[in-house]
C-alpha cells in the first residue's frame, strides 16, 4: 500500500511526515515528491534494486537514463568523474533550478541509473520540500517524472495519484508545480555543449553564460540522432489518450483549418477538442475548446500544457486539434513537448 502524505508548508508536523517517507527511501523504496518543474518518482540513486522499482512502477524502458537529484552543491562531486569549469558556472548561476547538467559519471553510479551510458545527469531542484526530502533521505535521489511511461508529466497531485497510487511506496502531495515542464537538459561532456531537452532555462540564458551552445535536432524535428546521446529521445512522450494533431499555418489558416475540421465532425458521435489560447478561443463554436493561457505569457502556457492534455482525457475527447505556437526562445520548450505529445502529427 502506498503511504500518502500532504505537505503545503514545512512546519513541525510536515517534517515528521517527511521523515516517514524519507525512511522509505533509505530502505530501498520509491517515493513521489514535488519539484518546481513536475513531480518526480524518486529512489536511492546508489541502490540498483531501488532503481529497478522506478522502472517497474513507470513501465519505463530500462535504457532511458534517470536524473540524479541533490540538495546541495557539495553532493555533486562524488557523483561525477570531474566537474568541468563551464558546468560549475552553470551550477552557480542556475542552481537551485530547472537545469539538468550531464557530466561524466563516477564509478559509484549504478549503470541502472544511466541506462548503460558513462554519463550522468544531475540537478538541484528549486523546491523546499524536494530539498528537505533529499537531505532527510541522506542519499542522492534518482528521479524521472512521476507519470506512467508515455503519459503527460504530472504537474498536480491528482495526476500522480491517477498514474502511480498503489505502484510506489510513498507519495508526497503538495501544490501544483510552478513551471509545469521538465528541466532543461544540457550535455556538458561535448564541445560545444548541447541542449538535449529545452526547458524553463532558455537557450539565450545558457548562451549568455557559455557562449556557443548547440541544440539537438530532435528538439523540434522528428528525427532520432544517429548516435543517441539521450535515449529518452526515441520514445513516445506526453501523449493524451485522444489523437492529438498540431495545426500549422498563419493564424487565419489555423483558424480556418480547425473550423473546417470541426464542421466536418459535426453531428458525428466523436468528441472533438481544440487546444487554443485566450486570444483565439472565440474562433471556434463547436467541440470542447480549452485555452492553454495567453499568447503573451509563454510561461503560463507551458505550465498548463500537461494538465490540459489530461483534462481532455477526463472529458473523453477522442480527437484534439492544437493550434501551433510561434517558435522563439521562450516557446521552444512548450513546442517541443506539444510536438512530441502529438507524435509529430501535423495538418
Ligand atoms: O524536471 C525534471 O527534469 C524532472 C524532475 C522530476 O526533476 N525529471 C525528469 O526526468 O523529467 P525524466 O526521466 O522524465 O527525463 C529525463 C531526461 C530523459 O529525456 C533522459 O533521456 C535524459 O533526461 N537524460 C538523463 N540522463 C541522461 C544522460 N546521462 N545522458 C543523456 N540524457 C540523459
Ligand atoms: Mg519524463
Amino acid at each position: 500500500k502506498t503511504k500518502i502524505i500532504n505537505i503545503e508548508v514545512l512546519d513541525e508536523s510536515a517534517l515528521a511526515d517527511l521523515e516517514a517517507v524519507a525512511s522509505l527511501i533509505r530502505s530501498g523504496g520509491t517515493v513521489v515528491f514535488p519539484t518546481e518543474t513536475v513531480y518526480g518518482l524518486g529512489a536511492d540513486a546508489l541502490n540498483p534494486q531501488a532503481i529497478k522499482k522506478i522502472f517497474a512502477a513507470k513501465g519505463r524502458p530500462d535504457d532511458n537514463p534517470l536524473i540524479v537529484h541533490v540538495a546541495s552543491l557539495d553532493e555533486v562531486k562524488p557523483l561525477v568523474a570531474n566537474i568541468p569549469e563551464q558546468a560549475k558556472k552553470l551550477m552557480q548561476v542556475f542552481w537551485p533550478g530547472p537545469l539538468t547538467i550531464i557530466m561524466e559519471k563516477a564509478a559509484s553510479i549504478p549503470t541502472e541509473v544511466t541506462g548503460g551510458l558513462n554519463t550522468v545527469g544531475v540537478r538541484l531542484p528549486d523546491h523546499p520540500i524536494a530539498q528537505a526530502f533529499i537531505k532527510m533521505a541522506g542519499c542522492p535521489i534518482a528521479a524521472p517524472s512521476a507519470n506512467r511511461s508515455g503519459r503527460p508529466s504530472p504537474t498536480q497531485g491528482k495526476h500522480v495519484l491517477e498514474d502511480l497510487d498503489g505502484r510506489v511506496d510513498g507519495i508526497i502531495l503538495s501544490s501544483d508545480t510552478d513551471l509545469g515542464l521538465e528541466s532543461t537538459v544540457i550535455d556538458m561532456t561535448v564541445e560545444p555543449p548541447v541542449v538535449l531537452r529545452p526547458g524553463d532555462i532558455t537557450l539565450a540564458e545558457l548562451r549568455e553564460i557559455l557562449g556557443e551552445v548547440a541544440v539537438s535536432a530532435n528538439v523540434t524535428e522528428n528525427v532520432v540522432p544517429e548516435k543517441i546521446s539521450s535515449p529518452g529521445m526515441k520514445y513516445t512522450h506526453y501523449s493524451p489518450k485522444g489523437e492529438l494533431v498540431v495545426v500549422k499555418g498563419s493564424p487565419e489558416e489555423i483558424r480556418d483549418k480547425i473550423n473546417r475540421a470541426l464542421s466536418h465532425h459535426k453531428g458525428k458521435s466523436m468528441t472533438i477538442g481544440v487546444l487554443a489560447s485566450d486570444e483565439t478561443m472565440g474562433f471556434y463554436q463547436e467541440g470542447l475548446i480549452i485555452s492553454l493561457g495567453s499568447r503573451n505569457d509563454p510561461k503560463e502556457m507551458a505550465k498548463n500544457l500537461f494538465s490540459r492534455l489530461r483534462t481532455f482525457d477526463e472529458l473523453g475527447v477522442e480527437k484534439i486539434f492544437a493550434e501551433d505556437i510561434p517558435l522563439n526562445n521562450e516557446t521552444l520548450a512548450l513546442i517541443n513537448r506539444l510536438y512530441k505529445a502529438a507524435g509529430y502529427a501535423f495538418i
